[in-house]
């Protein structure tokens, strides 16, 4: 894979990715209400809150899956009213999801080329000549493709179909998937659910190593306070739709407001 984009006009440090204001309704229910916050480039930016607090559809506002009916999202720069996933995602932003979202008859190989799919420049024709520069193109991806397969150590599931896998697996070919589309911005909608100790361990460390071995800037939704406590660089906390606190590790978690949110207070 190749180095962090140095031509994206963002350093290390600057803000990627910042959401202001944002307040986004389904009918009568309040998914998120006023809500901002940024994404700095290089870092491992964790969203928490219990559950219904608005975490995945924050994530869905951010990659164009849902629009808000206020606010604003500003990424590399660029301020966007609406935008839709493909155009997300060939802007660099990538993601996995909350359930598992593969295609189960196919095989973990093809699970991960499918994401390089926005990435292939030549037409339909040309694949199907197979010749010229779309043989030169599809040789490119498959390279990509392996150097994913490796970097995740899943060199022996790569021609099982992923609905035979075990759910820890699955989880790393969406992982895999993400990383072929060779984000900027990598959203993982807890990576780490329904995994056992172990599994939990790998991803961990595969997702420290997208971090900086290729200098992707993740954001994560994650229940297990441990696991955000030792991955994150920020954390933002949401609950009810909206934004309690925002801090590093150690400041978030002796937010009184935060431990009230997790036990369950009401306020
Ligand atoms: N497509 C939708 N249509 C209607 N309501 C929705 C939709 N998506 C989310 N909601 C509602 O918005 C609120 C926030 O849901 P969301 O899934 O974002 O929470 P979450 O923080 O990801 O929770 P969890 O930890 O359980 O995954 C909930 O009240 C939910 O029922
Ligand atoms: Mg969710």
């Amino acid at each position: 894979m190749r180095a962090p984009d140095m031509n994206a006009g963002v350093a290390a440090g600057d803000v990627l990715l910042a959401v202001e204001n944002v307040s986004l309704r389904f009918g009568g229910v309040k998914a998120i209400t006023d809500v901002s916050f940024d994404i700095r480039k290089g870092e491992i930016r964790a969203i928490i809150g219990p559950n219904g607090a608005g975490k995945t559809s924050m994530l869905n506002v951010i990659n164009g899956f849902y629009h808000p009916q206020e606010g604003r999202i500003t990424f590399k720069g660029k301020t966007r009213s609406r935008m839709r996933p493909h155009e997300a995602a060939r802007q660099g932003i990538a993601r996995t999801f909350q359930n598992v979202a593969l295609f189960k008859g196919m095989t973990t190989l093809d699970n991960i080329m499918a994401g390089r799919t926005l990435k292939m420049k030549r037409g339909f024709f040309w694949q199907m000549l197979r010749h010229g520069p779309a043989l030169a193109e599809e040789i490119e991806h498959r390279r990509v493709v392996e150097e994913i397969i490796d970097f995740l150590e899943i060199e022996a599931i790569r021609k099982v179909p992923v609905g035979r896998l075990p759910y820890g697996l699955q989880k790393r070919v969406e992982l895999g998937r993400a990383l072929a589309m060779e984000p900027d911005l990598l959203l993982l909608d807890e990576p780490m659910a329904g995994m056992n100790l172990e599994e939990k361990e790998d991803m961990c460390r595969f997702i420290l190593d997208v971090n900086s071995q290729f200098g992707t800037t993740i954001a994560l939704i994650e229940h297990d306070m441990g696991v955000v406590m030792d991955l994150s660089d920020r954390v933002v906390v949401l609950e009810y739709g909206r934004k309690i606190a925002d801090g590093v590790p150690d400041e978030v978690k002796k937010n009184q407001a935060v431990i009230d949110a997790y036990l369950g207070v009401p306020h």
